[in-house]
């Protein structure tokens, strides 16, 4: 049986340590770290997510506001909306909920933010330095599943880290993260298109799953052993719950239980966790804005 590793009391120590952190750049610079967070339209899990990350930061210290704007804003409102966040002194980070409604291109908009700004480290400034192991504003997903590793004391060093799924927000940045020197993982990215998946997936010490279906990961695709991150928050139906539906991972949990090492839950794993790294990031970019 697998060793549960729980992403909601590593996000919580991580989250005490941003508010102390918060509290002396309080002292220090006689303001709190600002964070806007910005939603457009009525996308169900993202209301849910930005009220989460608004909650978050707050309690740990950080001025947070959220800007909701109706489906139909045109994309030069928006970006309107974000020169006048990167032009605010009392604002260090800027998070634009993804995804964005079909009339915004959405590599446009975070190309207008400050990279100095970019909490979400999703600008190609940032994103380039990521790629060639400077230091920078991180993915807060990718990230947090880093820092949950560490303090988890699973060894990265020499593992072969199986990365399945290739997105922009977790995929890609995961490879750079693990690549990185002192993580010094051995990577492989699959996606959709790979051949034979399950022989790749067995060989993974570390297996992330970032496909986006639920429980897509099952117990034939893991090694015995092997620790396994889901990052996955899918919504299925399900009459017996009050809200009518469960979240369940990318992974089988009760099956892939059984042959793991150590695992993450859904939820309580991955997601507490990048709410975490959001706050870290936040404090980052206001202590180097002072
Ligand atoms: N949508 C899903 N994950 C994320 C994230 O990490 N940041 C933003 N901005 N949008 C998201």
């Amino acid at each position: 049986m697998a060793q549960l590793i729980d992403g909601k009391a590593i996000a919580a120590a991580v989250r005490a340590d941003v508010a102390g952190g918060a509290a002396a750049f309080l002292e220090d610079a006689g303001r709190k770290p600002g964070l806007r967070v910005v939603l457009i339209g009525e996308h169900p899990a993202s209301q849910s997510y930005v009220r989460a990350k608004a909650r978050a930061a707050g309690e740990a210290g950080i001025e947070a506001e959220t800007l909701r704007r109706p489906a139909d804003l045109s994309q030069d409102d928006l970006l309107t909306l974000i020169a006048d966040l990167n032009a605010d002194p009392a604002v260090d980070g800027i998070l634009v909920q993804l995804p964005l409604p079909d009339q915004i291109d959405e590599t446009a908009v975070i190309r207008a933010i400050d990279p100095a700004k970019d909490v979400d480290g999703f600008h190609p400034e940032n994103v380039g330095k990521l790629v060639l192991g400077e230091e920078t504003l991180e993915p807060c997903t990718p990230a947090g599943i880093v820092e949950m590793l560490r303090r988890s004391g699973v060894e990265t060093s020499g593992a072969h880290t199986v990365v399945v799924g290739r997105s922009n927000i977790v995929g890609k940045p995961m490879a750079s993260l693990m690549l990185r020197r002192g993580i010094d993982s051995t990577v492989t990215v699959c996606h959709s298109r790979t051949r034979d998946l399950p022989s790749i997936t067995r060989q993974a010490d570390i297996l992330v799953a970032a496909i986006g279906r639920p429980e897509f990961v099952t117990a034939d695709m893991v090694k015995s052993g092997a620790t396994v991150i889901d990052v996955g928050i899918n919504r299925v139906e399900d009459e017996t719950r009050e809200r009518g539906y469960r979240l369940v991972g990318d992974v089988a949990f009760d099956a892939v239980l059984e042959v793991a090492g150590a695992i993450t839950p859904v939820p309580g794993g991955v997601g507490p966790m990048t709410i975490a790294m959001l706050l870290q990031n936040t404090l980052q970019a206001a202590r180097r804005r002072g």
